[in-house]
């Protein structure tokens, strides 16, 4: 996008939702300001509860703010914009479709033709190392490969912007740190925009240009810190002298949210 410094922009951004048990209300998010700069790779952590994937569904198009602007590309978000795409938490694989299907499926809706599908979906299947289960069932696959054919299924979409919630909460830290190193390959191949939520202070450390650290509900931005790594960073950048700093600037914010968050819970602190 020629001149365009942000991929999207949040300003003022508040959700409060309604309860269907009566009258009441209940103020998930914000205000929150943020500026997803054009290319970069940023993270978000906060307590549970904090409004994560309510920020999440506002950047995709699937909640409206309450109050607030948000934008992508310039525009207003107003529908699911096109261009971005979401990986949503753990495993949202069809399990009656192959591999192959499910990775189609989104071209299939739009009506792509299919010279074009086959292309696409081969190529994501090649580059999520699917390529020898192309027909096989998610039930037939690891955690961690189903995993896999969902971002695959995003991919082939070619979205500028990529959304994850949580995506590899379900697996071992092992996978889940290879599975790092997939995102970071698919961002740098891409080019796209990535914003990742997550629990794990460690992945969004290694992964990220920035991470953002996000108060108890309403969640609203209380650091946002720069790692400043290098382009062609992986997994290995754990054992980066940096890297316990880095964790341990966010951890201290987010010990007294979590508190405060437990307490709100009526759960017993540590
Ligand atoms: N559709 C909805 N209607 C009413 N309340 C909702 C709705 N979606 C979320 N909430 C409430 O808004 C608050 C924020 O929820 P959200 O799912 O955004 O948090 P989160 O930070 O993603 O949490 P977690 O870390 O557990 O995934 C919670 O109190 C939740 O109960
Ligand atoms: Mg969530």
């Amino acid at each position: 996008m020629d001149g365009l410094e942000y991929a999207a922009r949040l300003s003022g951004v508040t959700r409060v939702y309604g309860t269907a048990s009566g009258p009441g209300s209940l103020h998930a998010l914000g205000p929150v300001d943020l500026d997803l700069r054009l290319g970069e790779f940023f993270s978000v952590v906060g307590p549970s509860g904090c409004g994560k994937s309510t920020l999440l569904d506002v950047l995709a198009g699937l909640n409206p703010p309450s109050a607030g602007n948000a934008e992508f590309e310039g525009k207003p978000i107003r529908g699911v914009p096109d261009g971005i795409g979401v990986v949503f938490q753990e495993d949202a694989s069809f399990p009656w479709l192959t591999v192959a299907a499910n990775v189609a499926f989104g071209l299939r809706e739009n009506g792509t033709d299919k010279a074009e599908i086959r292309r696409r979906v081969d190529y994501a299947i090649g580059f999520m190392g699917l390529t020898q289960f192309r027909d096989a069932y998610p039930a037939q696959l690891s955690g961690g490969m189903r995993q896999r054919v969902c971002i695959a299924r995003t991919l082939v979409l070619q979205p500028r912007m990529i959304l994850l919630d949580e995506p590899f909460g379900a697996l071992d830290q092992q996978t889940r740190l290879l599975m790092g190193d997939e995102l970071l390959r698919l961002w740098r191949e891409t080019g796209a925009t990535v914003l990742l939520i997550t629990h794990s202070l460690d992945e969004a450390v290694m992964l990220s240009d920035r991470v953002g650290v996000m108060s108890a509900r309403p969640g609203q931005f209380i650091d946002v810190i720069e790692t400043g790594w290098p382009k062609d960073r992986d997994s290995r950048i754990v054992a980066a002298p940096r890297f316990g700093a880095l964790n341990g600037r966010i951890w201290e914010k987010l010990r007294a949210e979590t508190m405060k968050h437990m307490q709100t819970q009526g759960v017993a602190g540590p």
